[in-house]
């Protein structure tokens, strides 16, 4: 059985998100989204929990998906996992040279392969962060992030800021 991990922030998911995870759960047995903790980014706006709970309702649908939350290395926790794929999406050829770091120490660290998915056309332009800033400007997240939680995701950020 072929498994792979697809890790990430994801503070909040997007539908860019969405369409990596519905391309790589067609071509693994069994894909593992592994929400983590990126050190060098602010404190996020949804705890683990919330994520997890929205990865839940937005991939429902999808038999081959295991929603979990990590700390530390993620290289500790493929292994925990007993997986040595990682699949991780490049926008544009900043992502590629910082994913290319990333993947590089991660196979030094614990013998783990990178695959890279080439986002969709149309979902280039987002990002957690974009997403973050329309929601507290009071702009609705239609087209940014998945219908089942778009509303959750607004409502969340715009108060936040109120
Ligand atoms: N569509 C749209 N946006 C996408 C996207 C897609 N398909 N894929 C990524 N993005 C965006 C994300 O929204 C995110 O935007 P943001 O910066 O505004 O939040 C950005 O691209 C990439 O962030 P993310 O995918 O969350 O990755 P990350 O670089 O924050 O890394 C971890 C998160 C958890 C994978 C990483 O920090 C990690 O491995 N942490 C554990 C510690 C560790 O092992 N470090 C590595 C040592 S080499």
């Amino acid at each position: 059985m072929q498994s792979a991990i697809y890790p990430g922030t994801f503070d909040p998911p997007t539908l860019g998100h969405l369409n990596v995870i519905q391309r790589a759960a067609g071509r693994f047995d069994r894909l593992v989204v592994a929400i983590g903790e990126n050190p060098s980014k602010v404190t996020p706006s949804f705890s683990l929990e919330e994520r997890v709970q929205f990865f839940k309702e937005i991939t429902d649908q999808l038999p081959n998906i295991a929603i979990c939350s990590f700390k530390g290395l993620l290289v500790d926790f493929a292994q925990a996992q007993k997986i040595d794929i990682i699949i991780r999406a490049i926008r544009t050829i900043f992502d590629f040279e910082y994913e290319t770091l990333q993947a590089q120490m991660n196979r030094q660290l614990g013998a783990v392969e990178t695959f890279y998915l080439v986002v969709d056309e149309k979902y280039r332009l987002i990002s957690s962060t974009l997403v973050r800033e329309i929601a507290s400007h009071g702009k609705r997240l239609h087209g940014f992030v998945p219908a089942e939680i778009e509303e959750a995701v607004f409502q969340r950020l715009y108060h936040n800021q109120t």
